[in-house]
Formats: C-alpha cells, structure tokens, sequence
C-alpha cells in the first residue's frame, strides 16, 4: 500500500493535448477521459480470471469498446445496459459469460431481453429465481449473495447488511436453492458486492462469507464473483489498495473450494470506479468571480447536473486550473469555494456530505481560465442531469496523442426531443 503523489493544481495539457485547444476543439464543459490510465487499470487486475466491467461508472460505447478489446467482460444492470453491451460488439453468450445482468428486479424488458438472447443473470432476490425460472427453465444462473454486512465510501454506497436492498439474504440460501431446484435452475456462481468505495478490511471479510455460502451450495458452482467496490485515492493522502494482497486472500480462498469440489473455480472481479475514475476530467471555464464576505467564489460554466457525487455524497474531487493563455505567470494560492451555474444553492463543488460549503486552496485565476474537476471518470457523465434544461455534455476519449469525439453535445432539438404540446383547443 503506498499514498500516492500529491495532485497537480496547474495543467497545461491532458495526456499531451494542450487544454485551451481542447476547450475550443470540443465547448466546455466536456468529460475527457485518457485511455492510458483504464488500460493501465485493466493491467493491474490481471491475476484475476475475469474481469467484469460494472459500465455502470462510465457506460459510453466507446469505453464498452476499448475495454472489450483488452477481453474485459461486462455486467449490465438494466435493459439499456444489456442493449449498450451488444452494441458494443459483447455477444450474448460465452464461456465466461460476456454479459452478466445483475440486478435485484427484473422489469419486463429487461426479462424479455436475459430470455431471448440468453444472457446469464445472477439474481439479486428470491422473485427473480421464480420469473426466470417461468420463462427460462433449464438454465445456469448465480445469486447475488448479501453476507449480512456491507461498507461504502457513504452510507448511500453500502450494499450489505439488513438495511440494504441489495442481494438475497444469505439466511435465504436453502430456500433459493429449492426454488431454482422447482425451475431445473442450476447455481452454478455466487457473487457478493458489499459496497462501493470500500476498503481493503472490510472487502476481505467478503472471503470467508462466500466460502460459507459456497459450501451450502455445494460442488455446482465453478465462478466466485468478489464484486466490485476497489477504492481509489481522490486525495494525496489516500492510499492505493493492495491489489496483491487482496487476489491473494481470493485466491486462497478459491483454492479451498476447488480442494472441496474437486473442479476449478473461476474467479471474477466485477469494479467500476477503479477502472474509470481516474481516467476522467470534467473540463469547465470560470464564467465568473466572486466575493460574498470571506468567500471568494469561481463560478464555473458546469454544475451538479453534470457531476453530482459532491452533492449526492459530499465526495472530494481533485481541481487544477489551465490557464486560458500561455502565459507564465507565478503560482499564487487563494481559498475559494467553487460553484456551477444551476439555480440551487447546492449546486457546489466543495462542499462536504451534510452539504456543508467548505473552501479550497486553488492558484489564483481569472475569468477565461479553466477548471478541471479530477478524478470524475467513474459515475460522473453516467449520473448527469438535463435539470435547468443544460444540454447533456460532450465526452471525448484521448487516445494515442489524439482526442475522439465519443458523444456529441446535445443541442436544443435533443433537449426537447419527445416532448410534445398538445392540441388544448
Ligand atoms: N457490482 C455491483 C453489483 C454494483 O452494484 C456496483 C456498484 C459495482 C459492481 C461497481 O462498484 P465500484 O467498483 O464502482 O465501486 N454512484 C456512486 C457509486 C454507486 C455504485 C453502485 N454499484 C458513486 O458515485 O460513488
């Protein structure tokens, strides 16, 4: 485990594209995302057998794309994910599963698409056993497994335990095991996601839990999933996980149920955040500088309806500015509180969970220059919002020294797209 280096507070470039250029390239405010830095994400989990992208965090079909090359596998946990999935070029079907729907309801779409084109579902309540089970007799299916304890970076991120919604309940297990027995349905995967945002502690109470389970169910099941939840560092004083230690505790554990099943155990991992945050920017202009009182105030041109994790849970992203123009100027430091253009007082970038406005130590920077919002690769785009009817950003994958328009920027007509006013005569 180590702390990482403190992050930059002035940028220049990303991934050696010049900011100003890119601002004027693509509009502000815009989601970049460097392809270096989920590749190289990718690399570390290696040891796993799978890897399941949770496109949850970041679901554009271009990083579907690039992650499918490396041979990234994908959860789905909606229709529109399941649809974005075969988009992408994921097929249905394979060993192991390319697509996994994991979900704790199904809405009749979402039904119609796992029966028709035969994707696997791992069940996240003792309901969906019976519906898929009705319609789809016969098949491999996992359960999602609540250990009766979970942890979060926010109490709004925890999985587990008895206030959750998540999962079946692992005092359920027998009774799932006789309801997929009435459907001829075979559990052949357990899988447990505690939280996201997590740590290594609590995640590596999630073993022993799942061997539990695993010996209950008995010698059908060959993949274990450990869920996603891996942290990552949105401060210097964050530390990085120990990713070694952490496949070891898995892998032991893994070890243990094949000596038992007398078959080998396929290993997933399932994250999100880990692979994508910190591939991202949210590029965005100061419009506007102000001073109420003690608190100085940079207004920038994108707000919560852009990325909603600060107001959502108080969450800390790292900021840096780009000047507007290469100058060289000297790095003076200021406090200040930095805030979006919607027309809500929490429409703050600074602010802790509670929504309590805090400051932050920035260069000092004028009206022109740009603010980068760090680390917002992972459920930034994803959670954005027309609120204020603000036009849905553009996303730009930087990959190879180049910069790839991956989602245009929507225009008046896609706000309005749907609506209709009827005849009232
Ligand atoms: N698998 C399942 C079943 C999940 O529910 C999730 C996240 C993941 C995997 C991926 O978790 P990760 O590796 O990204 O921690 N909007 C919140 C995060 C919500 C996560 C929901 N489920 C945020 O901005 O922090």
């Amino acid at each position: 485990m180590s702390t990482v280096d403190a992050f930059p507070l002035i940028r220049s470039d990303l991934a050696g594209l010049s900011i100003p250029e890119l601002a004027k390239q693509f509009g502000t405010p815009a989601y970049f995302y460097d392809s270096a830095s989920i590749l190289e994400r990718i690399a570390d989990l290696r040891a796993f057998d799978t890897i399941r992208y949770a496109q949850k965090a970041a679901s554009n079909l271009a990083i579907l794309d690039l992650v499918r090359r490396e041979g990234v596998l994908v959860d789905a946990v909606s229709a529109g994910e399941i649809q974005r999935a075969l988009a992408a070029g994921y097929t249905a079907e394979g060993h192991p599963h390319p697509i996994v729907y994991t979900a704790d309801i199904f809405d009749h779409e979402a039904l119609d698409l796992v029966v028709e084109h035969g994707i696997h579902v791992n069940c996240g309540s003792p309901t969906m056993i019976d519906q898929l089970g009705e319609r789809a007799p016969g098949r491999d299916i996992t359960l999602r497994i609540n250990p009766g304890f979970g942890h979060g970076h926010s109490q709004k991120t925890n999985t587990g335990g008895e206030h959750s919604k998540h999962g079946i309940w692992h005092e359920q297990l027998a009774d799932c095991l006789l309801r997929a027995d009435r459907h001829g349905l075979q559990v052949t995967g357990l899988h447990m996601h505690i939280g996201s945002g997590t740590d290594l502690e609590h995640l590596s109470q999630v073993c022993g839990a799942m061997e539990r389970c695993a010996m209950e169910v008995g010698r059908t099941i060959k993949t274990v999933s450990a869920g996603g939840g891996l942290p990552i560092p949105y401060t210097a004083d964050q530390s990085t996980v120990d990713l070694a230690a952490y496949y070891r505790l898995w892998h032991e554990s893994r070890q243990r149920l094949a000596a038992e099943f007398g078959h080998p155990i396929e290993l997933e991992i399932e994250p999100g955040r880990y692979l994508v945050a910190e591939s991202g920017y949210l590029l965005t202009e100061i419009r506007a500088i102000k001073k109420m009182k003690d608190h100085l105030f940079y207004l920038v041109d994108a707000g919560f309806n852009n990325l909603a994790r600060p107001i959502l849970y108080g969450s800390y992203h790292p900021m840096s500015i780009a000047y507007a123009e290469d100058i060289p100027r000297q790095m003076n430091m200021q406090e200040v509180v930095v805030g979006g253009p919607l027309c809500e007082s929490g429409d703050i970038f600074t602010q802790e969970e509670g929504g309590f406005v805090c400051k932050r130590e920035l260069p000092v920077a004028a009206v022109g220059d740009f603010l980068l919002l760090e680390r917002a690769g992972a459920y930034g785009y994803v959670m954005s919002s027309n609120y204020n009817s603000k036009p849905m950003v553009a996303e730009i994958l930087l990959h190879q020294g180049k910069a790839h328009l991956i989602r245009e920027r929507q225009s008046f007509e896609d706000l309005v797209r749907g609506e209709l006013i009827p005849d009232l005569g």
